[in-house]
């Protein structure tokens, strides 16, 4: 089988995007930091751990003015590098999850002496996930575009102005997965911008990294560019959580792990549903999901593996995904690349 490319080293994603929209104004001098989220209310514990699955609203901060943030400075360009709103499990995830779910309804214990979260999953849990629904932008996830334009909208509105539209000042990239195109048009709302400025479709841009030839032969066909995480895959940090399953499930593979914990900031994100997946896992074990993403702080070499390659293309891919990028040209006074 084909080893799957190794995607990423920062666990922080989602999370850290506003950070990011900061770090690309072409502002003289303007540069912030946000926080990671803190979630409250009936949220699972490990949803800090969530990654790029952590959902817009948990943070957002409500009045923040990105513009007011860089006190001193007027801005004369926005760049911004955005990634795509919630959405459906791709189809893989899709797979294990039904895997997972027959796995649990036809080897775990029932009955009282079932812990009640596993009964739970059993007797109200629905495997509702089906394959077409394949990494799809869910309706919630226009609305995180659509809710993202207006904050900006609101922070830059000279910027952003309609004479600032009109005058097509306004460039909006995307790659060509449904997901980022859906998300670009569901920005272009948000902004009231159903005229004017076009999506382009830029795979040569935004997904640079398919071209990239280190990337290519060094990582994505490389049978050995991820051995690290399949060391991680078998190593202690997984395997203490893969015992936990084992108290229900005979045999489960770390893959079956990862998918549990997906259901869980899938529901979240998608249904705003505390999962009783999410009950599988204890705060110490949300910090060691299987995803490469955060293999690279047990196997720091990862990094360097990734990051010497082309590097602004696999930053691209793997740290933020910027499937969703303002871009700045010379001339125009905002541009936008999705
Ligand atoms: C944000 O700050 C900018 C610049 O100070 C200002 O023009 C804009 O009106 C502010 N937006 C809000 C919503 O306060
Ligand atoms: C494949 O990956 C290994 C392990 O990271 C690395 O040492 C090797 O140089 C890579 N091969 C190519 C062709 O880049």
């Amino acid at each position: 089988p084909t080893p799957a490319p190794v995607r990423c080293m920062c666990w922080t994603l989602r999370s850290y995007i506003l950070s990011y929209i900061i770090l690309f104004l072409s502002c003289t001098y303007c540069h912030t930091y946000l926080s990671p989220p803190s979630l409250s209310g009936s949220v699972p514990d490990i949803a800090v751990h969530f990654g790029t699955k952590t959902r817009y609203e948990d943070v957002v901060r409500p009045g923040l003015n990105l513009s007011s943030a860089a006190a001193g400075c007027s801005p004369v360009h926005l760049t911004a590098v955005i990634r795509h709103g919630t959405r459906f499990p791709t189809v893989k995830n899709i797979r294990r999850i039904e895997r997972l779910s027959r796995l649990v309804q036809s080897q775990a214990p029932r009955g009282h002496g079932a812990p009640s979260w596993l009964r739970e999953i059993q007797e109200q849990w629905q495997q509702w996930y089906t394959e077409d629904m394949d990494g799809r932008l869910v309706e919630k996830g226009r609305a995180d575009l659509r809710n993202l334009a207006m904050r900006l909208f609101s922070s830059f509105p000279g910027l952003l102005s309609e004479a600032g539209l009109r005058g097509g000042g306004i460039t909006v990239k995307t790659s060509s997965k449904h997901r980022c195109v859906s998300s670009a048009e569901a920005f272009q709302e948000g902004l009231h911008q159903t005229t004017g400025t076009q999506t382009v479709v830029d795979d040569s841009l935004m997904r640079s990294f398919e071209r990239c030839r280190g990337y290519v032969e060094g990582v994505e066909t490389n049978a050995t560019a991820t051995e690290e995480v399949d060391r991680f895959k078998h190593g202690p940090e997984l395997r203490q959580v893969r015992a936990r399953f084992s108290t229900f499930l005979s045999f489960v593979v770390a893959d079956l792990v990862e998918a549990a914990f997906f259901i869980c900031s899938y529901e979240l994100a998608i249904k705003s549903l505390y999962s009783p997946w999410c009950r599988l896992f204890t705060k110490e074990d949300a910090k060691v999901p299987t995803d490469p993403s955060l293999v690279s702080s047990v196997s720091p070499r990862l990094v360097p593996l990734q990051s010497s390659f082309c590097p602004r293309f696999v930053l691209g891919k793997s740290c933020f995904s910027p499937r969703f990028v303002f871009v700045s040209s010379s001339v125009s006074p905002a541009s936008v690349l999705v």
